[in-house]
């Protein structure tokens, strides 16, 4: 603000003052004695409720002054006045660093705790993983799920099946440093009927419904060209994020001939934003924490689902 807004800031301010505290003094003044203590405004309702001018109650005018002088104290402590920063030196700017650092302070006593503790430890830390569960649900939830479950082209973390692994170490390392998965469009090495019988043998991988004299031409065609990154079986690779495809589970949407031969035509790749230097390493590990608790329990009930379809006919 420069002088002159600043005077003009003042000079309303100060008139204001002054002009409440007049208005204030003029209205309460106690009704002369030869007068009658009150005369009526001529106003009148329902036959017999009448509007009189009565001075303000006393209880009534002392909250006025008292309001008036927490006014001026205010204005003395706090800005207010034009560029007059007020006594305490009391900033917005200031008030929210305090807060952050307070805030900061207490988080850092929180992650101390964790510290030092390997990952496997602080999966089975109900304490961690509750902290680690907020880190998720800030930073996390708007891609992967609230519950982790994932959508399409958004991986599941809370299942046994991982595009980079499962080890705590690589979890926390794909959170850390992002990932970046990234197919090529594979339609110029598929000449002729490639591409359809490529398809129909990627689909025979996972046990779908598919042609079989078609995916017999393409298994070729999938150990020369596929199985670079998907590995000769099918079942992926951890160093590049390649999927499994032999597993039945689909990052980008459901298998089906249309689905399988877009995604080798027109390529497909996912972004992982590198966490490391947005939430540093303290929340990483928990939220790392978090993921290993919920895929450990998931894994677990997955093989119980398993044992009991075992058990049954
Ligand atoms: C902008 C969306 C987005 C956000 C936000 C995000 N992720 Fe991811 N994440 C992805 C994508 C996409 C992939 C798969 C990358 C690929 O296809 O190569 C992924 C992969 C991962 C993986 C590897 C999964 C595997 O199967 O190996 C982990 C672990 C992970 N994310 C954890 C997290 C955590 C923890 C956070 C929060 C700190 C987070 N992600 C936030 C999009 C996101
Ligand atoms: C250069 C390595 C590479 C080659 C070669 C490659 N892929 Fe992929 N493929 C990937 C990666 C990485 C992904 C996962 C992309 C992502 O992170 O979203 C993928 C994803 C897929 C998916 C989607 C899987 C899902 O779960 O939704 C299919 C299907 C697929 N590939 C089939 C093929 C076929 C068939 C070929 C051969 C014609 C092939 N890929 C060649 C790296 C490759």
């Amino acid at each position: 603000m420069n002088g002159a807004w600043s005077w003009y800031v003042i000079v309303l301010t100060v008139a204001n003052m002054v002009g409440i505290l007049w208005l204030l003094l003029a209205t309460a003044a106690k009704p002369k004695n030869d007068k009658p203590a009150a005369e009526s405004m001529g106003h009148v309702w329902d036959g017999d409720i009448e509007e009189l001018n009565n001075p303000l109650p006393r209880w009534w005018f002392g909250l006025f002054i008292l309001t008036f002088i927490f006014g001026i104290a205010y204005l003395v402590f706090y800005p207010g006045m034009g560029n007059f920063a007020g006594t305490l030196g009391w900033t917005s700017d200031r008030q929210v660093q305090e807060n952050l650092d307070a805030n900061q302070a207490r988080l850092e006593s929180l992650y101390a705790g964790f510290r030092g503790k390997s990952l496997s430890a602080l999966a089975a830390d109900p304490a961690a993983t509750k902290v680690g569960r907020n880190v998720f649900a800030n930073n996390c939830a708007a891609c992967h799920g609230s519950d982790a479950r994932g959508a399409k082209g958004y991986p599941n973390l809370v299942d046994s099946d991982w595009l980079y692994g499962g080890e705590p170490e690589t979890v926390l390392a794909s959170i850390m440093n992002g990932r970046n998965g990234l197919m090529p469009p594979m339609g110029a090495t598929l000449p002729g009927n490639g591409v359809a019988e490529v398809t129909q043998y990627t689909l025979s991988l996972s046990g779908l419904e598919h042609d079989s004299k078609l995916a017999a031409a393409g298994k070729a065609k999938f150990e020369s060209i596929c199985a670079a990154c998907h590995g000769a079986d099918g079942k992926g690779n951890h160093a590049l994020g390649a999927p499994n495809l032999t597993d039945g589970i689909w990052l980008h949407g459901e298998g089906t001939a249309q689905g399988v031969s877009n995604i080798i035509l027109h390529g497909v790749g996912g972004v992982m934003p590198a966490w490391g230097p947005i939430i540093g390493e303290d929340r990483a590990r928990l939220a790392a924490a978090w993921i290993l608790a919920q895929a450990t329990a998931a894994t677990e009930s997955e093989r119980e689902d398993a044992a009991h379809s075992g058990a049954s006919p």
